[in-house]
């Protein structure tokens, strides 16, 4: 269905299915797509909107410059990797690289897990080949298997049951770090110094690191401390995920008994890949209609003019924090492709969040065989991202990393400096490289000094 079209029709939960829908799997049996979808429509919603709009709230202002969005959690969640030490270890260097950010910014930081919900992937070719055998391609664990066989790549409805009772129980825990004291601000100092005694670059990093240690000091002379001021024990955390599985989204949306609005209850904030965001698109029309926050994927292949058509038809109103750009151009690419994206938003008025996934244009093989992403390409889109905004007067707004609280060897270099030869060491996702602990840890450092220089800008600009 033409776009258009699409927008001057009402808008209901399935109005998706009468629109071209990409990467969506096909389900053999009818009957049993039907039962998963039952079952789930019955479930309690994930995430209650009042906090979808508290997110949409403090979005709007990482989309007016006064905040900064730090979003990240594995490529693709696993019913392998399940495990409530994976999930405490990723929300705790989330947590560090915040309180780093937040430290350089000046400015509050929204933190948000690509967590609770991550499953599905839209994938290059739907098979893959070993040898002399072809099979569907793995889609993710919430529809098939990873294993190379034909049973586990069948694409079972049943896995999106399994999935929500594992995002449900992942959310479970996530609230209560958020809110039961294991975030506390001092505690997470705490740990980045003993992160500070293992890097090779703490030396790069000892400044920071100190500063941040002597404002807890001064704070805490003046008895501001987590005992005096109970914020300080806890902080919001939000989730997020590609909302690829339609059937799986559309299970859980719900209308909003306060406002009665639609909302995906599946996730706070939820995106539309690079792979699903051409006009007509399934995804973008089931997105327009959820009172979420969204988020949209911008890769090289979108034009200025379609990515206007797409936000007019996701944000007709301009509301601030409804989207957020998320741009993945390539370390080589960014400088040269996101001007032109930047400014028409701009010149349009659409008070977008602008934020950098620097890990999906910088895949290469390596010669081992493994799909890795080198530190420093990573690095390199952010600085390109941080220029470009420079140069537009607009704000860097954010963040979007692939990454885990594991000491996994996926991406390479970093201070670790991890080789091609050490790759097979811990290579563990399930889909994408991921940055390890140290490296995420890392790139918050580097990422600050890019944001100190910001608001030194902004500050000689004030003055
Ligand atoms: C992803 O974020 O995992 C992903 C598939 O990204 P993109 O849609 O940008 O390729
Ligand atoms: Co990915």
């Amino acid at each position: 269905m033409d776009l258009r079209v699409a927008v001057a029709h009402k808008w209901n939960p399935d109005s998706w299915k009468a629109c071209e829908a990409r990467h969506l799997p096909l389900y053999e049996d009818p009957a049993e797509l039907a039962a998963a979808e039952g079952t789930l429509a019955n479930y309690p919603p994930l995430v209650f909107a009042g906090e979808a709009r508290a997110l949409k709230a403090d979005l709007a202002e990482v989309s007016a410059g006064r905040a900064f969005l730090l979003q990240g959690g594995d490529c693709a969640e696993s019913f392998a990797e399940f495990h409530p030490n994976n999930i405490r270890d990723t929300f705790r260097v989330l947590l560090q690289m915040a309180v780093v950010l937040t430290f350089a910014s000046k400015r509050p930081v929204v933190k948000v897990g690509r967590m609770a919900g991550q499953f599905a992937k839209p994938r290059s070719s739907p098979t893959e080949t070993q040898g002399d055998v072809t099979l569907p391609s793995y889609l993710g664990d919430n529809i098939n298997g990873i294993e190379f066989d034909p049973v586990a790549r069948r694409n079972d409805p049943a896995r999106m049951v399994k999935a929500y009772s594992q995002a449900a129980a992942t959310l479970n825990l996530l609230r209560a770090f958020a809110g039961g004291g294991y975030a506390n601000l001092r505690q997470v100092h705490q740990w980045t110094l003993d992160f500070m005694g293992r890097t090779p670059w703490a030396e790069k990093f000892a400044e920071t690191a100190d500063r941040i240690g002597e404002a807890l000091d001064f704070m805490e002379a003046c008895g501001i401390d987590p005992a005096t001021v109970p914020q300080l024990k806890g902080t919001s955390f939000y989730t997020s995920h590609e909302a690829l599985l339609l059937p799986y989204e559309q299970a859980l949306t719900r209308q909003d008994s306060l406002t009665g609005d639609w909302y995906a209850t599946s996730a706070h904030m939820v995106w539309i890949g690079d792979r699903t965001r051409f006009d007509g698109s399934a995804h973008v029309e089931f997105a327009r209609g959820i009172g979420n926050p969204l988020g949209m994927k911008c890769g090289p292949s979108l034009e200025p003019d379609a990515m206007l058509r797409l936000l007019d038809t996701l944000n007709p109103a301009r509301e601030p924090g409804r989207i957020t750009l998320i741009s993945r151009f390539g370390h080589d690419k960014v400088e040269a492709g996101l001007p032109a994206l930047v400014r028409a938003a701009k010149r349009e008025g659409h008070p977008v969040v602008w934020s950098c996934d620097p890990m999906h244009g910088n895949v290469i093989k390596a010669d081992s065989g493994y799909k890795t992403r080198p530190f420093d390409r990573i690095l390199g889109e952010v600085k390109g991202f941080f220029a470009v905004h420079q140069a537009e007067g607009t704000h860097a707004g954010g963040i979007h990393i692939e990454m885990t609280g594991q000491d996994v060897t996926e991406c390479l270099g970093g201070a670790a400096a991890i080789t091609d030869a050490a790759l097979g060491d811990r290579y563990h996702t399930h889909c994408d490289p991921r940055l390890n602990a140290a490296q995420s840890l890392e790139l918050a450092f580097l990422l600050a000094e890019m944001l100190n220089r910001e608001g030194a800008d902004r500050r000689a600009d004030a003055a």
